[in-house]
């Protein structure tokens, strides 16, 4: 799917490269995961507040295909916040009527985390509210890797004429192909990149690098970044400043 802002202007996709857990604990003098757990209760808080500002559809990197060269007590340490975090959170989304998707290659991952991923995905398959979106061993250049090496299948087994493929077909191979590109991507933790996140995706998205580190990021701010998106202030029926 295309570029779709709101009929009033809004983003109706936001994406976050949620940076800046490590620094956020290191700075209290506490382990890294202290500043990964803190990091998971905002993605609760953001995931309620995007009803109230008009966002339909969130996707969060959670985890990079880069992101395994890091301690092994970290990689485990988050492993294993996941699998806490889709185990709680499960019956949090179908309430908030959340729909939950992975994107990420998920060959990688163990066996239990793969479980808990295909549940909550079943689980909130009919909810029809904020479509949110985690990225697990997500990496942009590995997605396209794995699309182009199906659709090469394709070509081979002969469903898919050479001569037919153009800048729609690609993205149906990708692990956003029911997802709307991004409008707007932030991230935060003061770095300006984009680290392999959603290359395709995001040919058209607007940016939004911030200075906050992920635990301090809070719903008012998502609020304010959303309602700049394209240059336009929206209140949300705030009173204006
Ligand atoms: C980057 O901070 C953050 C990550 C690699 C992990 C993101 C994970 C969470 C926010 C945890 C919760 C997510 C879910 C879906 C439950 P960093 O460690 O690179 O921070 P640093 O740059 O300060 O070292």
């Amino acid at each position: 799917m295309g570029k779709t802002s709101k009929p009033d202007g809004g983003p109706r996709h936001v994406a976050i490269i949620m940076d800046g857990n490590g620094r956020w604990a290191q700075a209290r003098g506490r382990p890294r995961l202290f500043g990964h757990h803190a990091g998971a209760r905002r993605v609760r808080e953001i995931v309620e507040t995007c009803p109230d500002v008009g966002v339909d559809y969130l996707t969060i990197f959670a985890f990079s295909t880069e992101n395994w060269k890091r301690t092994q007590a970290e990689v485990a340490g988050l492993m294993s916040l996941f699998r806490r975090y889709i185990f709680k959170e499960m019956q949090d989304f179908v309430r908030q009527n959340v729909r939950v998707r992975f994107i990420g290659d998920r060959v990688k991952l163990d066996a239990k985390l793969r479980n808990l991923m295909d549940e909550a995905e079943a689980l909130t398959a009919h909810c029809t509210g904020t479509n949110l979106t985690i990225a697990l061993n997500y990496g942009g250049r590995d997605e396209v890797a794995r699309a182009t090496k199906r659709l090469a299948e394709d070509v081979a087994a002969g469903r898919l004429k050479p001569e037919n493929v153009d800048e729609e077909t690609l993205p149906r191979y990708l692990d956003t192909y029911v997802l709307p590109d991004p409008d707007l991507v932030i991230r935060t933790s003061g770095e300006a990149r984009i680290s392999n996140f959603l290359l395709w995706q995001s040919a058209y998205a607007e940016y939004e690098f911030i200075d906050t580190l992920w635990p301090d990021f809070t719903s008012e701010e998502f609020t304010r970044l959303v309602g700049a998106y394209g240059g336009r202030e929206r209140r949300f029926g705030a009173v204006p400043a």
